[in-house]
């Protein structure tokens, strides 16, 4: 069914498994930051899924479970706990650790640079990304990561979702600004991100021998809400505008024209300098890494005098947002939604990695695809019906595209265990391995494979047979 190479993985992130937040001279992140902002609401990085001290546990689990790959992130402040500078040797014997692990089981580590967890001594020192020095600093960092671990990590993906990552203020640190004053800072952080992409993928090629790099990105399909024209064309621009700019940044090493259009209809364009232009063309994509987790449906939103073109419409989610002149994000009918209002949609990620392969004609692997709720635990078993439903729609959906002619090279459902879901804690579940902890009682952290690890594992053994 699937290509016998086929990598079958999972996938987790540094600050929402780890816990050890600030052990062995870990320095304090964006992501800790905001957490503990949320400490009496929900679990935050103290603990987490507390990897940092099961990790062999985990990892032997992994094997069990049959892995190819697992992709997973380095925290920045583990390796730098200032940001740049002085080098934390504690961090790397920790991921030598983790690497050396999970080689030796045979699965191959698949590292993503950043995961949200900016270190906090950045912001301080810098205002984050909103300084080219912030840029310098990821070169710094990344070079240490690709010299330690380059001899056996030959997967690297830059940053997680740059294009959803900056749509959300708390994780870009824009903690005070609002209107067009954080739209343009956000032009700007993102600008920084693709010189630091561009920088450090340039050094991966260079460092790592036979060393594959690539971006990873929040996937959004738009369906138009009618077949008017112009719901059609909102439905483009919500594509373009939220997703495929970072796309085509990266793989094309330059802004898109329409992207250039919109920052100057929108009064957002910062005037990019030539060397700048000149640097984001060192960028190197031999993958695109896609998150997908849904679908949107927008009609054409009009623009009037009150409410200019490229004006953003205020008080809604950011992540989502609806712009004047573009779009509006309305309801589909035609799909069912998740607890926390997910439109379950596996065809949308047929749709998806069709569209990705015939642009940009680079190999395509998921790296984060998955059902987040409350599971249960009963009589020590997690009955995950639900999941497995979720996950194996869309294998087959990856499964039509490949016969379709993509080219997907393998699939990272998220997560590999329970872990720190954005705003819901561990109330909100992704994992074939459930953790025995709440919000507010981390109690053993036993680690409890439910019924879609032991399903997985048999869709791993079989290479996707026994999926039908
Ligand atoms: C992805 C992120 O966008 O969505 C993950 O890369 C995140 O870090 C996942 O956990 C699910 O979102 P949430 O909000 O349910 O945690």
């Amino acid at each position: 069914m699937f290509s016998k190479d086929f990598y079958w993985g999972a996938s987790s992130s540094a600050f929402q498994i780890e816990g050890g937040w600030d052990e062995d001279g870990k320095g304090l992140t964006v992501a800790d930051y905001n957490s503990f902002k949320r400490s009496h609401l929900q679990a935050d990085t103290k603990v987490a899924s507390d990897f940092y001290h099961h990790y062999k546990e985990d990892i032997a689990m992994m094997k069990e479970l049959g892995l190819k790959m697992y992709r997973f992130s380095i925290s920045w402040a583990r390796i730098m706990p200032n940001g740049d500078g002085k080098v934390n040797q504690k961090g790397i014997d920790f991921y030598n650790d983790v690497i050396d692990e999970l080689v030796k089981n045979n699965i191959e580590p698949f590292v993503t640079l950043y995961h949200f967890d900016l270190p906090f001594a950045l912001v301080e020192k810098y205002n984050g990304w909103a300084s080219k020095k912030t840029v310098a600093a990821f070169v710094e960092y990344s070079k240490v990561c690709f010299e330690h671990f380059g001899d056996r990590v030959k997967k690297w993906q830059i940053c997680n979702e740059q294009n959803l990552m900056i749509r959300v203020n708390e994780r870009i640190n824009i903690y005070n600004l609002q209107g067009e004053d954080a739209e343009k800072l956000r032009v700007i952080m993102d600008h920084h991100m693709f010189l630091a992409y561009a920088k450090s993928s340039k050094l991966c090629k260079e460092l790592v021998q036979d060393g594959l790099v690539g971006p990873s990105i929040s996937a959004t399909v738009t369906y138009p809400l009618t077949n008017k024209p112009e719901d059609v064309m909102s439905a483009i621009w919500n594509n373009r505008l939220k997703t495929d700019y970072c796309i085509d940044t990266h793989v094309n090493g330059e802004y898109p024209k329409y992207y250039i259009k919109y920052l100057h209809e929108s009064g957002r364009y910062p005037d990019f300098s030539e060397d700048d232009l000149e640097v984001l063309k060192l960028s190197a994509v031999d993958f695109i890494s896609v998150n997908y987790y849904r679908t949107l449906t927008s009609r054409f939103l009009a623009s009037d005098d009150s409410n200019p073109l490229g004006k953003k419409v205020e008080g809604m989610n950011i992540v989502d947002y609806n712009m004047y002149g573009y779009w509006e994000i309305v309801k589909n009918d035609n799909l069912m939604e998740t607890e926390y209002g997910a439109q379950i949609d596996p065809t949308g990620l047929r749709i998806a990695l069709n569209n990705y392969w015939n642009t940009y004609k680079k190999p395509l692997i998921i790296t984060e695809n998955g059902l987040g709720t409350a599971d249960v635990l009963e009589e020590g078993q997690v009955h995950d019906g639900y999941r497995i439903e979720y996950i194996k729609a869309h294998l087959l959906a990856i499964h039509a595209a490949v016969n379709d002619g993509v080219d997907v090279f393998g699939y990272n459902c998220w997560s590999i265990m329970d872990l720190l879901s954005s705003h819901q804690g561990f109330k909100k579940r992704y994992g074939l391995i459930f953790i025995d902890r709440t919000d507010f009682d981390v109690k053993d952290l036993k680690r409890i494979p439910k019924d879609s690890y032991y399903w997985y594992q048999q869709v791993i053994a079989s290479n996707g047979a026994s999926i039908e």
